[in-house]
């Protein structure tokens, strides 16, 4: 039975459909069956990110009409996606998503959601929708309210959440550190994905940062994040990786952590 994980925040452009999108990548590699689904209904862009341009039937047509979930779903290299329509103009209920999922759990090991920016019933779909979440944020006071926001609301509606993930970071002084947002937060960070001009370059290809760069810091931890919410341990006889083993970052005890709660 597939896990279904939302992928939320109350801000735009803090990258959550890269991170979703990256995602597919990652547990397409560590051998996952994956679909990501768009539900980022009021402006969906998955489709985007992965060169899926004008589909014919989307996740649009499953909430609003009788088109079953299987048709719109697309293969991409590895996992499949199912898209939203970026021209629809009817008015569908998101809250139906968790229904639409149900019929198809048991195809994926993983279903990974995009969610909207804004407090409204697409990101409450999203939420219902999933078994868990992570919550995504840049290391900024002002995002990190908005993700605060987030997890509350994830946290009434009592969907566990299982993380932070801290993208866009620029190693500056100025920016809020992982011990600053985990206090204000209370819910432990999994991933700190840095600031890389190769996310916007897999933008432009159109294709997962794990696949555009998979040796590049960020995708190691999109890595590494993958395989300790499946319960396995990311291997790899990388510098980086071999350095991290002798001194963990506090993520990586996190991720640790995660693993041993979640898979003992
Ligand atoms: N780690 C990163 N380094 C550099 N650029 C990034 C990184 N993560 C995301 N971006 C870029 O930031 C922009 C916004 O990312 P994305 O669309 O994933 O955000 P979002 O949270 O989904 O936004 P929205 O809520 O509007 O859908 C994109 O151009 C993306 O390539
Ligand atoms: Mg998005």
């Amino acid at each position: 039975m597939g896990r279904t994980i939302g992928i939320v925040s109350l801000k735009g452009g803090v990258g959550k459909t890269t991170i979703v999108s990256a995602l597919g990548g990652a547990f397409a590699r560590l051998g996952k069956k994956v679909l990501l689904v768009d539900g980022n209904l009021s402006s969906p862009n998955l489709g985007l990110h992965l060169n899926i341009i004008d589909p014919e039937k989307t996740l649009h047509d499953i909430l609003n009409r009788n088109v079953k979930v299987r048709q719109a779903i697309q293969p991409y290299r590895g996992f499949d996606v199912l898209p939203a329509s970026v021209f629809s103009k009817v008015e569908v209920n998101p809250l139906k998503l968790k229904d639409h999922l149900k019929n198809i759990k048991r195809a994926y090991d993983l279903i990974v959601i995009d969610s909207s920016p804004s407090l409204n019933e697409e990101t409450l779909g999203v939420i219902l929708a999933s078994d868990e979440i992570l919550v995504v944020t840049t290391p900024d006071h002002p995002t990190m309210s908005t993700s605060l926001k987030a997890a509350k609301l994830a946290k009434q509606r009592g969907t566990p959440i299982s993380g932070i993930i801290v993208n866009k970071v620029h190693k500056k002084d100025f920016e809020l550190s992982v011990s600053d947002i985990e206090s204000t937060m209370d819910i432990p960070v999994l991933a700190v994905i840095p600031h890389d001009l190769d996310v916007l370059r897999a933008l432009s290809n159109m294709e997962p940062s794990t696949n555009y760069n998979p040796d590049s810091e960020g995708s190691e931890e999109i890595m590494k994040l993958a395989a300790s919410l499946i319960g396995e341990k990311y291997r790899k006889n990388s510098f980086r990786n071999l350095f991290n083993n002798l001194f963990p970052t506090r993520q990586d005890i996190n991720r640790e952590i995660f693993y041993k709660k979640v898979f003992r």
